[in-house]
């Protein structure tokens, strides 16, 4: 009875977050029985023997982590550093998961996560790096970092050819530099509100998605899309885009599924594929509808793919769009002006 007493007096000393876990520990076949080679703090169910769980839990440093393990989840701590050496037992990681910690670059050893040569996706995402953690292995292909405090990426990617999807958003960065060379799979690029002062060049051939929202672009390279024939979507909304700042035909390129400049400072609408089906134009200050940026000609025959066309909150209205337009806009159900 005294053992049951103390053991009783143990746990009520214990804060619910705790009780909850020991809780479920006990349910998954009592704790002592469970696999020995998982830390205290962390969960690492018999159902998914290749993960470990250590989120939510107030940890300041990353925990051991066995050599069995593939998945480890560490978001939502407090931790500010990861010395050389904390992952070299755990060669078959796959995933780590590290959002929302407070992880700065000078705490993160040069080669943390080198040994890591299966890695394939790394979230970083919401804590306060000033640069790309170095040496990260060449097998990732899901790289997470945004918000953070990041200023300068040429360099940090080298060789990772299979990267697909690269999150750079809420970041500090102003150039990139030669950063995205070489990323032959990279298909999504987000680098919303950053600094950025143009469009980045030699963007990669891949990509389809690129997302650059919040930024302080003003002009776009000419021809920047015919390099990435596979774009589809591309976001430059909230930018300071004027006229002077477009080649012409710049977004004239058949590929392109969705264009939203939004929120800039154009007094025209660019003129754009036929294929095009999303045109975000609202809140401009465009003040004349030409129906020449969507179709070149106009007859029965010739028409525009667009379905939707926001217009609003720019110098014009519903009487200034040509009865023509029926005819090359046929697929839009409503212009909103
Ligand atoms: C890694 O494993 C070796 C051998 O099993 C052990 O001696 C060493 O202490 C482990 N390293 C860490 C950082 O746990
Ligand atoms: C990229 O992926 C392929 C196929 O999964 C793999 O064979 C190759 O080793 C990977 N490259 C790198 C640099 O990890
Ligand atoms: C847009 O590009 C197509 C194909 O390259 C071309 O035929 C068309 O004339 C261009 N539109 C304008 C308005 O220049």
């Amino acid at each position: 009875d005294l053992v049951l007493i103390c053991f009783i007096a143990w746990i009520s000393n214990l804060n619910f977050q705790w009780l909850s876990h020991l809780r479920g520990r006990w349910r998954s076949g009592g704790w002592w029985a469970e696999d020995m080679d998982c830390p205290l703090e962390c969960d690492c169910p018999s159902a998914y023997p290749t993960a470990m769980y250590c989120h939510n839990r107030n940890l300041q440093h990353v925990p051991y982590v066995p050599s069995h393990i593939k998945y480890v989840y560490l978001q939502r701590n407090q931790i500010t550093g990861i010395q050389d050496g904390v992952f070299d037992n755990a060669t078959s990681l796959i995933w780590v998961v590290l959002f929302h910690n407070q992880l700065s670059s000078d705490k993160i050893g040069k080669n943390v996560f080198s040994k890591l040569k299966n890695l394939d996706r790394l979230y970083l995402n919401h804590n306060e790096l000033t640069r790309v953690p170095p040496n990260l292995p060449k097998s990732i292909t899901d790289l997470r970092l945004g918000h953070n405090k990041i200023s300068k990426i040429s360099g940090s990617f080298e060789g990772m050819t299979n990267l697909t999807n690269l999150q750079l958003h809420a970041n500090f960065i102003e150039d990139v530099g030669g950063a995205f060379k070489g990323l032959k799979s990279l298909t999504m690029l987000d680098m919303r509100k950053n600094k950025l002062k143009k469009v980045p060049e030699n963007l990669p051939a891949r990509l389809q998605q690129l997302y650059l929202e919040f930024n302080n672009i003003e002009a776009v390279p000419a021809g920047f899309l015919s390099m990435c024939p596979k774009l589809q979507f591309v976001r430059l909304a909230h930018n300071k885009l004027t006229d002077k700042g477009l080649p012409a035909n710049v977004f004239n390129i058949s590929t392109l599924v969705e264009l939203d400049l939004s929120h800039n400072k154009l007094e025209r609408i660019p003129t754009v594929s036929r294929n095009l089906e999303n045109l975000y134009l609202q809140a401009n200050t465009i003040k004349e509808f030409s129906l020449g940026s969507f179709c070149s000609t106009v007859d029965m025959k010739t028409f525009s793919m667009l379905k939707m066309l926001r217009l609003d909150a720019n110098q014009i209205n519903a009487k200034d769009i040509p009865a023509e337009a029926a005819y090359c806009l046929r697929r839009v159900a409503f212009i909103d002006v």
